[in-house]
């Protein structure tokens, strides 16, 4: 017998402590902080980039020098030549995360300081990731429509130049605070599945975009970030609101996961939930946003009543993007273009930690196998 096989397992490393963390820290009652400031005091009175700030200097920024990173940002958006030709070059049918996942592996062939792993290094890394990430799904997002992907404007904010790339006009004062809004509840969350991934990968003195592919990878399931997509592939099978009592009881009756719905940590609803529905509430003079949230909020009720679980992050964001004119396949992607400030913020922390992560096993497979060689087998 060995060892490692009277080690108790736990399953899904539920509630297990991996590191400390000082980033963001996920109440289970309910509450979500971002360095100690509640989402609920941020969302709506800063931009994105003071949260990306906040997530990698540890602190808010003064107006100068949220202005200075506001610069760095944008002119650190532009992608190397050969990098737009490989993603024009992506076959349409790939999809955008798959895409996205390579070509921000393929940035750290263009990392001209790649030999440099000190933490200024790491933090200009850290700045050139959250800058090029929306580049790329913008580019991704231009070239699946034949056009290219206008330069960023020093007049625009970072997010608004984001949404700029991503549509081709400039956005209207309505979208980019929405945009700012869903950015902003999307950038960090705690040691969830993906940015767990990210650390681990750091966590062996892996560079950062090693680490930013791997969290990209594991963001991209459904039980993860790529639940929104599939919410929204419910919401189009349900068709008219008439259907949804019967194809949601029907889920359930058949003991399916209903997407968007459930966590593993709040035991309470979801923080950014509510921040989310607003925001979808606000955009419902749309006719297909007020017949999209007409059928959440039925859902929301029977899942409920039913299993006594709240909507998550990815339930009402589906929505809310839906609303900016995002494709559903480029959901995750516009995750991904806010979460990559959680990964970056991560993988330095773990580096400060400097230890590797490596849990381990319990194994019950057999002992003592006889040697058959292959001619005998
Ligand atoms: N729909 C229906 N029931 C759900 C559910 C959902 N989305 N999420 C959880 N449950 C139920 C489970 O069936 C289980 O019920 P039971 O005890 O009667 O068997 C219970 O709640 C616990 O679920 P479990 O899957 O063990 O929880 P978990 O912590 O392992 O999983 C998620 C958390 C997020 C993976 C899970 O809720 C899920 O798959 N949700 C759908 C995908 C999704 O929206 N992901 C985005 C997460 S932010």
């Amino acid at each position: 017998m060995n060892e490692e096989s009277d080690r108790k397992v736990v399953r899904g490393l539920k509630d297990v402590a991996a590191a400390e963390t000082r980033i963001s820290f996920v109440d289970p009652k309910g509450y979500l902080y971002y360095l100690g400031y509640n989402i609920d005091d941020l969302v709506g009175r800063v931009t994105y980039t003071e949260v990306a700030y906040l997530l990698i200097h540890k602190r808010l920024p003064n107006q100068q020098e949220l202005d200075e990173f506001c610069t760095d940002l944008i002119s650190e958006m532009k992608l190397p030549n050969a990098m737009v030709k490989c993603i024009w070059d992506t076959p349409g049918h790939v999809h955008p995360m798959d895409v996205l996942r390579t070509e921000v592996s393929r940035l750290g062939e263009y990392d001209i300081e790649y030999k440099d792993l000190s933490e200024a290094a790491n933090m200009r890394r850290a700045t050139r990731l959250i800058a090029q990430v929306p580049t790329i799904v913008a580019t991704l997002h231009r070239s699946r429509m034949g056009q290219p992907v206008p330069a960023p404007r020093k007049d625009f904010g970072f997010a608004e130049n984001f949404l700029y790339m991503f549509e081709g006009y400039p956005p209207k004062e309505d979208e980019a605070d929405v945009l700012h809004r869903l950015l902003i509840l999307h950038a960090d969350h705690g040691f969830n599945a993906s940015t767990f991934a990210a650390r681990v990968t750091a966590s062996t003195n892996a560079d950062m975009y090693s680490a930013a592919t791997s969290a990209i990878g594991t963001l991209r399931g459904p039980l993860h970030g790529g639940a929104s997509e599939k919410v929204m592939e419910m919401l189009n099978d349900i068709g008219l609101e008439k259907y949804v009592d019967e194809y949601i009881q029907g889920l359930l009756d058949e003991k399916m996961k209903i997407m968007g719905f459930g966590h593993r940590v709040y035991m309470a609803e979801d923080p950014r939930t509510k921040h989310l529905r607003g925001i979808v509430e606000n955009l419902c003079h749309q006719k297909r946003t007020l017949d999209l949230y007409n059928k959440c909020i039925k859902i929301e009720e029977i899942v409920h009543q039913r299993k006594n679980i709240y909507p998550n992050l990815d339930f009402y964001a589906a929505v809310a993007m839906d609303a900016l004119g995002v494709p559903k396949e480029f959901f995750t992607p516009f995750f991904t273009s806010s979460r990559i400030a959680g990964w970056v913020a991560h993988t330095i922390e773990q580096y400060e930690d400097a230890v590797l992560l490596r849990p381990s096993s319990k194994y019950v497979g057999e002992f003592g196998r006889t040697f058959v060689p292959i001619e005998e087998r």
